[in-house]
């Protein structure tokens, strides 16, 4: 089953911003990339590094500590065959950001 939580108000991220967040005993991390949010787990699925400090060239997140780079669009690595990050949904509705988790069981 899926929650929806909320991580931050709308407008609170400009284009370029990036904000953590700690939400059920999960560290994500919410980009905003040109105008479109972008949520993902900040732990690199290569060895789990945090990529909240991350290069970003476009849509494409680059991890701190081996450089392996990941597209937000997809999570994936580009090309086929890649590691992917964990990725949510994000929307905003009533004037706050909302990211969609699973359960956690
Ligand atoms: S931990 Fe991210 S590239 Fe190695």
């Amino acid at each position: 089953m899926a929650c929806n939580v909320t991580v931050a108000l709308s407008g609170e991220l400009g284009a370029g911003e990036r904000k953590l967040v700690f939400v059920n005993g999960r560290c994500i991390v919410l980009f905003n990339v040109e105008g479109r949010l972008h949520a993902v787990d900040n732990s690199c699925p290569h060895n789990g590094a945090s990529l909240a400090s991350g290069r970003l060239d476009g849509t494409v997140l680059q991890c701190p500590a081996h450089g392996l780079r990941f597209d937000l669009a997809t999570g994936c690595m580009p090309g086929p065959g890649g590691l992917c990050l964990k990725t949510y949904a994000v929307q905003e509705t009533d004037g706050h950001v909302v990211i969609q988790l699973e359960d956690a069981s």
